[in-house]
């Protein structure tokens, strides 16, 4: 079967579709997922990677979920669903806010009423910490009010609430996960904002390291991708349908600190390149993930290991990120 052509073959009852398989997190779900010998089907309106596609029990089934009918039919057969898919970038959203919403709003919509029709047994769907909009106190519970500042909160938190209501009103039991700052290999570098990956493809070049914002006062809680897959995986077995969790490390790390992890991990001074005249982010974040950890999850990556491999995985002279930071602009741009 090329990786184009659409397969209709009717999945099994024990399979599992990850929409956004093909994109960064979803991909190392899928990886996680099939070497647990499930099959998974991948519904991304980009084809995976050829290692991907290739894994045992893996297969790729295109669908932009800006499309019902197209939802509908990618999903048929799947027992769980993971929905990953969506626009991760808040830069993007600031750009173009309807194509923003249309895939974390309609898209995350379109998924919930497909798997309300086709009675999966669970959906688990990542939503994102930035819904909080700014921190009002530390650690961030669950509880903590919802006022996102960016179209990217707005449109996540638009898709959460539908789900939710779909819950409450029909039943579907769909689950959702808020996480931080995730960071791992296969980040695209043009487009995550994520200061992990940033900083270490920096000081892995050699070149001094841009920080925006507060070196002290910017805090986040940076989580490594196969924490937050575990935690998916926690949430498909043990989360409560209707319910929020927070996906973090519940550790706050200053850029400061991070920099600081980064020379250690490289084994080599980070010179730093500080820019205050955003200060916009530089608030402290970090979660509180004791509603996680209650039905089972345990970080298993600390910073310092995973910024080791990461290091390793990204080589030396890695592309560096040419992702930009936008909070808001001045004109207004039709998408
Ligand atoms: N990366 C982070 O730090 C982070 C933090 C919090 C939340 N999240 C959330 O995690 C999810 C995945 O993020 P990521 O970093 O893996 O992003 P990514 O861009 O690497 O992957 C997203 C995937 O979704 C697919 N997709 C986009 N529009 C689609 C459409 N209309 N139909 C079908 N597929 C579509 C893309 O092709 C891509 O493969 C996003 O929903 C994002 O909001 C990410």
């Amino acid at each position: 079967m090329g990786m184009n052509s659409f397969d209709t073959t009717p999945l099994t009852d024990a399979d599992v579709a990850v929409t956004g398989g093909a994109g960064f997190v979803g991909s190392h779900l899928v990886t996680m997922l099939a070497g647990l010998g499930r099959n998974v089907t991948i519904v991304d309106l980009a084809c995976p990677a050829q290692e991907l596609a290739d894994l045992p029990g893996v297969r790729y089934r295109h669908a932009d979920l800006r499309d019902y009918g197209e939802t509908l039919l990618a999903l048929q057969g799947a027992h769980t669903v993971f929905h990953i898919a969506g626009n991760a970038s808040g830069t993007k959203s600031v750009e173009f806010p309807r194509f923003d919403f249309q895939i974390n709003g309609l898209g995350t919509c379109n998924v919930g009423n497909a798997c309300a029709e086709l009675g999966v047994r669970r959906l688990v769907s990542l939503s994102s910490a930035i819904v909080y909009g700014t921190p009002q106190y530390f650690p961030i519970d669950e509880e903590h009010p919802t006022r996102p500042f960016l179209p990217y909160g707005a449109s996540k938190f638009s898709g959460e609430l539908t789900l939710r209501s779909m819950h409450d009103a029909i039943g579907l039991p769909a689950v959702i996960g808020r996480p931080f700052v995730i960071y791992g290999p296969r980040e695209d570098p043009r487009s995550a904002g994520g200061e992990v990956s940033q900083f270490l493809r920096w000081q892995l070049n050699q070149l001094p390291i841009p920080v925006v914002g507060d070196i002290d006062r910017k805090t986040r809680d940076f989580v490594h991708v196969t924490d937050v897959c575990a935690a998916l995986m926690v949430l498909a077995e043990a989360g409560e349908p209707g319910e929020v969790y927070n996906i973090g490390s519940g550790r706050e790390v200053s850029m400061r600190a991070l920099a600081d992890a980064v020379a250690e991990a490289t084994g080599r001074p980070a010179r730093l390149e500080v820019d205050e005249s955003q200060l916009e982010d530089s608030f402290r974040l970090v979660a509180d993930i004791s509603k996680l950890q209650a039905i089972g999850y345990r970080p298993g990556v600390d910073l310092a290991g995973g910024l080791r491999s990461l290091a390793a995985e990204l080589g030396p002279f890695p592309e560096l990120p040419t992702a930009t930071v936008a909070f808001r602009r001045e004109r207004v741009l039709e998408s």
